[in-house]
């Protein structure tokens, strides 16, 4: 008689953490609703570590049922709902009826209405697969991250991405490429100003979709996006930071333009953001070059694109400004890591218990109490 040695049980958790990206070409209106396929492609930069959600995932047989937390706070309904969705792709590709535990935080130095959806379900994506020990290649990774909420599928890589509409109806080809990683234009910087204002009216979701359904001016945009989308990967290959500041302003008004032919409108932009936006032009003009570019989305904190060496004029411009709360200035960043560390788990991998855990904004990082 051979005997055979149990197999020792694995502990399926993972934790990791992703950061936002900002979209220099957008992404607004979707194709497929259900499936999250987007009318175009679009192009951002993943932000640095300034900004970032760590997530951790685990899969146990001692779990009844999924539950999920985030920023402290247990999710229920429709919230719940979203994250159990994504378990759902998961556990389908693993071929396990595990039941799991999600527990995420965002470490951003203020609350104040900043995207963290794109990081957070980029993150779920990449913790989900580790945990339950799935290859998946960046591609799978970025349809995953794209099924939970579409911008998440750019963060799923670093540098400047570009997300490919795709053509198949499953979805199988709309996912983030890399045009260049961050080494290839390490300077750029994204000046974020805050200006001190919550949640959005509207999300992003429900507007999209309201412009699709009413914007006759859309058509026009869906038309001009392709040239769009050409002009801007050509900048970033060559780093021309003119031409590719004045696309991106350019197409953020395009999309403001569009919002407003929504019926009803819908407007995210207030005065501080508008005063942003011609103070931006005031300097490029005072430079006698394009050295800054402003782009919004679908709220009114402005995103500065510039480079390294400008940084102090543009800060100077923005703190000149009654109205910004708050200045952050982000590089381009690497995309998701895997924090290996055991004590770096927002799950206790032995017990399963949620460990205490807080974001220290002095020192920007996330703490995860003994
Ligand atoms: C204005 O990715 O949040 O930030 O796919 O419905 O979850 P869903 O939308 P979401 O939309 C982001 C819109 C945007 C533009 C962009 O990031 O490209």
């Amino acid at each position: 008689m051979i005997l055979m040695a149990k197999p020792a049980k694995r502990t399926l958790i993972a934790t990791v953490e992703a950061t936002p990206n900002i979209a220099l070409v957008k992404y607004w209106g979707k194709r497929n609703e259900e499936r999250i396929l987007p009318m175009e492609g679009s192009i951002s930069v993943t932000m640095d570590e300034q900004l970032k959600t760590r997530t951790t995932v685990m899969f146990s047989e001692k779990f009844k049922e999924d539950e999920a937390w985030l920023d402290n706070k247990k999710l229920e309904g429709k919230e719940l709902g979203e994250i159990t969705k994504q378990l759902d792709v998961l556990r389908k590709r693993a071929g396990v009826g595990l039941k799991a535990r999600f527990v995420s935080i965002n470490g951003f130095p203020t609350a104040a209405g900043l995207a963290s959806s794109a990081s957070g379900l980029a993150a779920l994506a990449c913790a989900g697969a580790k945990a339950l020990g799935l290859e998946l290649s960046e591609h799978e990774l970025s349809v995953l991250a794209r099924m939970g909420s579409g911008s998440a599928c750019r963060s799923v890589l670093g540098g400047f991405v570009e997300w490919k509409r795709g053509e198949r109806e499953d979805g199988s080809d709309s996912h983030a490429v890399q045009i260049a990683p961050v080494e290839h234009w390490p300077e750029i910087r994204n000046v974020i100003a805050l200006v001190g204002e919550g949640r959005k009216k509207v999300s992003s979701r429900a507007g999209m979709r309201q412009t699709v359904a009413t914007s006759p001016l859309y058509r026009e945009r869906i038309r001009t996006l392709p040239g769009t989308i050409k002009t801007v990967r050509e900048a970033i290959l060559k780093r021309d930071l003119p031409t590719l500041l004045e696309a991106t302003m350019r197409e953020s008004n395009n999309m403001h333009a569009v919002m407003l032919d929504t019926w009803p409108p819908i407007t995210y932009l207030n005065d501080v953001s508008k005063e942003i936006i011609h103070a931006t032009h005031a300097l490029n003009e005072s430079e006698g070059k394009t050295i800054a570019g402003y782009t919004f989305d679908a709220g009114p904190h402005a995103n500065i694109y510039t480079t390294q060496e400008h940084v102090p004029k543009v800060r100077k411009m923005l703190e000149g400004i009654p109205g910004v709360a708050k200045v952050i200035v982000c590089g381009p960043g690497s995309g998701p890591k895997y924090l290996a560390g055991k004590q770096e788990h927002l799950i206790d991998p032995v017990t399963a218990e949620v460990r205490r855990h807080h974001y220290d904004a002095k020192s920007n990082k996330i703490v995860v109490e003994a």
